[in-house]
């Protein structure tokens, strides 16, 4: 039997099949519409638009309506949210911080939900209650985890290798081999993500099968991007060479702070150590976000070479998409 299966553009109602991944911190509501403006669809992270911690559930959910509102206010296209699951089983009302998300995005009718971690169904069947799209990405894509999201109704799977930017998948899977044994796996369309930064990405990235691509870090070195000015800049001089390792999932630019995880990662081996360290920090938001380079961590991609000027949004997807033929 011939089975009419949605293309990811039908799917996302975009231009181009092209989601740019949710970024803690820096993906807030002018980069999010900035992307769906030009072709693709937008994503709102956690802590959007924010340059300071709340420990309170409630008001993290309203900080999320608020860039909801500015979303609306700075395009007519649909857009995204992302929803972090983690662990199968675990309960919503558990999670007093993914709860306000869902309940406020739920409020505002969003379509899309990028849930990343846990294929957790409870999570799945409430998004599929108020009609929503689902996106998921493991962290770490196995190809049991991705079967098991298909059969609970997700729409889109992405398919991330340890070349990305972010918290990094716990195998040594490449986006090259990673992304076509997923696509052999499951029968709805799985997007490419780590380490595209360029258009040869996105036509490699299709080659290996996915139907669209997942990006993060290019975007953070976009004219719209909430990254400090001198992170973007350090982005643009930087190389493959000036990243180290700071805990078993996380790499960083060799700032300051950085390279003293990275030296206590060296020594002591013990990652969920060098990750609270991380936390202690501020997360990505002392180097990222404040630009106090060295006090923090800036993590990317593999593939920082490639990445060599601050484009507008627009000029930037014009550019990844350029061979892309619908
Ligand atoms: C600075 C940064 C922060 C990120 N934060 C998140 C996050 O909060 N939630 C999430 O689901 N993924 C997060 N990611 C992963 C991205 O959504 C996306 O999967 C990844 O960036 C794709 O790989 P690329 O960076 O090589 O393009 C982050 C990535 C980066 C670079």
């Amino acid at each position: 039997m011939f089975i009419m299966t949605k293309t990811v553009t039908e799917i996302l109602n975009t231009k181009y099949p092209l989601i740019q991944g949710p970024m803690a911190w820096l993906t807030d509501a002018k980069l999010v519409a900035a992307v769906c403006n030009a072709g693709g669809l937008g994503v709102l992270g956690t802590n959007a638009g924010q340059n300071t911690v709340t420990r309170d559930a409630t008001e993290n959910a309203e900080r999320l309506r608020h860039q909801i509102h500015k979303v609306k206010k700075l395009t007519d296209k649909d857009f995204g949210v992302n929803i972090l699951t983690a662990s199968p089983d675990e309960k919503i009302d558990d999670d007093p911080f993914m709860k306000g998300f869902l309940d406020v995005a739920f409020e505002e009718h969003l379509k899309y939900y990028v849930v990343v971690g846990a294929p957790n169904e409870a999570v799945f069947q409430a998004i599929k209650a108020h009609d929503g799209i689902i996106i998921f990405r493991p962290m770490t894509p196995t190809i049991a985890t991705m079967v098991q999201a298909e059969a609970l109704g997700a729409d889109i799977l992405v398919a991330t290798g340890r070349d990305e930017g972010g918290i990094l998948p716990a195998q040594e899977y490449g986006t090259f081999t990673v992304v076509p044994t997923m696509v052999d796996a499951v029968s709805i369309p799985v997007l490419a993500a780590g380490g595209i930064n360029d258009k040869r990405g996105v036509n490699a990235a299709l080659a290996l099968g996915a139907q669209g691509v997942f990006i993060g870090t290019r975007f953070l070195a976009t004219k719209e991007a909430p990254t400090a000015e001198n992170v973007k800049e350090l982005m643009i001089k930087s190389t493959y060479h000036d990243l180290t390792q700071v805990s078993a999932s996380q790499r960083s630019l060799k700032t300051g702070a950085a390279q003293k995880l990275a030296q206590d990662y060296q020594q002591n081996h013990d990652g969920p150590k060098m990750d609270e360290a991380i936390n202690a920090l501020g997360g990505l938001l002392p180097a990222m976000v404040k630009g106090d380079v060295n006090a923090g961590i800036i993590t990317s991609n593999t593939g920082i070479d490639l990445i060599r000027d601050i484009p507008t949004v627009a000029e930037l997807i014009d550019r990844l998409m350029v061979d892309y033929k619908n």
